[in-house]
């Protein structure tokens, strides 16, 4: 196999840094470059096992500098950009949404340059099914690529933006572009800031689950490892210009979530706390993959082997989580929940 040059951006985050994993593994004849400014959500000790491995190269950039992207990639001439550097959270982006204008949609124009001035083979883009708003609770209806772009949030709103300049450099240069569009993911290394880590961490140490609202809203969940197995397979085989959706079929109430984990580790109910919701909460996402299907993919976890496996994942790995939890998180989790024993997180 020809030696190709891939750059992975937000490669120290959770997806990211799933896909740097599973890339530098199956393809030593790849050199995977790892760009991360190192966010609150982006920490190296993952990569601790690849990190001596002659295919493996870590850059720490800001995506929104242009100065150093085009320099980097004018120097390192990229085969493959698949592009995930973002601002993740959705709480997040309703209390401060300028840094995600800032990273998701200048920093994504950023690569989009440089990528158009290196000729890369193919710009691959990460993008998220909160695209296209919302679903009502009608279980027959579902994303396709068709479904217009309605995002309700700022996380999803300066997403969506990314992926209509992502189509314009196609459109109007030719740039070689994919956009993938999944479903919520989880698994490991998966900040404890999102549903089901936070509900698997703060169970284990026995302490309040808060839920939004009524725990109604519906989210189609789908294991990291099938998603970077998705990205690949857009990666190699998509065809130009295209956009493929991602998800497995995995629709679950957050209350069904919840109690699901609680289940798994013996936990009492008493420990839900139901808080104020999410401002503008979208009530349902539900993905259509069949496009991606058809180029060959299939999901290999189903939801009750996928959580089983990350709640012991959590177990084994306490120390990586236990880290988070102990520094700046804290504040973070005081100023965004209600819940009675905040100050025990
Ligand atoms: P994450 O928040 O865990 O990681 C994001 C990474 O990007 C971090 O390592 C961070 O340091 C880095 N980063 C942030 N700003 C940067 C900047 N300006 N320059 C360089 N690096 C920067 O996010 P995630 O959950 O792994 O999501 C990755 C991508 O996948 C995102 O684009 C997201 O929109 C998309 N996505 C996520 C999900 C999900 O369920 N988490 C689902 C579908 C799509
Ligand atoms: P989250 O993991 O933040 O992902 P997203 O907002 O991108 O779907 O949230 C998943 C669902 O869980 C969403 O409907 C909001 C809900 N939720 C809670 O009920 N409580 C919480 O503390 C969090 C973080 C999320």
């Amino acid at each position: 196999m020809a030696r190709k040059k891939i750059l992975v951006t937000g490669g120290a985050g959770f997806i990211g840094g799933n896909f740097v994993q599973y890339m530098v593994n199956k393809y030593p004849a790849y050199d995977v470059y790892n760009l991360d400014v190192l966010t609150y959500a982006g920490d190296l000790t993952k990569h601790r096992n690849i990190e001596n491995k002659d295919n493996y190269f870590f850059v720490k950039a800001d995506i929104v500098d242009r100065g150093t992207i085009i320099s980097l990639f004018e120097k390192e001439q990229f085969d493959y950009v698949v592009h995930l550097a973002a601002e993740s959270h959705v709480d997040r982006s309703i209390t401060d949404p300028g840094v995600f204008v800032r990273t998701n949609v200048l920093g994504t124009q950023v690569l989009l340059d440089a990528s158009k001035h290196i000729n890369v083979t193919k710009f691959v883009h990460v993008s998220t099914d909160e695209v296209y708003g919302e679903l009502d609770f009608d279980p027959t209806t579902f994303f396709t690529e068709d479904t217009p772009l309605q995002p309700n949030s700022p996380y999803s709103a300066s997403k969506a933006s990314s992926d209509l300049l992502v189509r314009a450099y196609y459109e109007t240069y030719g740039l070689p572009m994919n956009i993938t569009r999944c479903s919520n993911n989880y698994g490991p290394y998966h900040f404890p800031e999102k549903l089901i880590p936070l509900t698997i961490s703060r169970l284990l140490n026995d302490e309040k689950v808060p839920i939004y609202g009524d725990g109604k809203n519906i989210r189609d969940w789908l294991h990291v490892w099938d998603h970077c197995k998705a990205v690949d397979l857009v990666m190699h085989e998509g065809r130009e210009g295209e956009i493929y959706n991602v998800g497995g079929h995995n629709e679950r109430t957050n209350l069904e979530v919840v109690k699901t984990i609680m289940t798994i580790l013996s936990k009492s109910e008493d420990l839900i706390e139901f808080v104020p919701d999410r401002l503008g909460h979208d009530k349902r996402y539900a993905i259509d993959p069949t496009k991606l299907e058809n180029l060959g993919w299939k999901p290999t976890y189903t939801f009750e082997n996928g959580i089983g496996q990350t709640i012991l994942w959590y177990l084994d790995n306490k120390q990586w989580w236990e880290n988070i939890l102990s520094g700046e998180y804290q504040d973070y989790f005081i100023n965004q929940y209600t819940i009675k024993n905040a100050k025990n997180c």
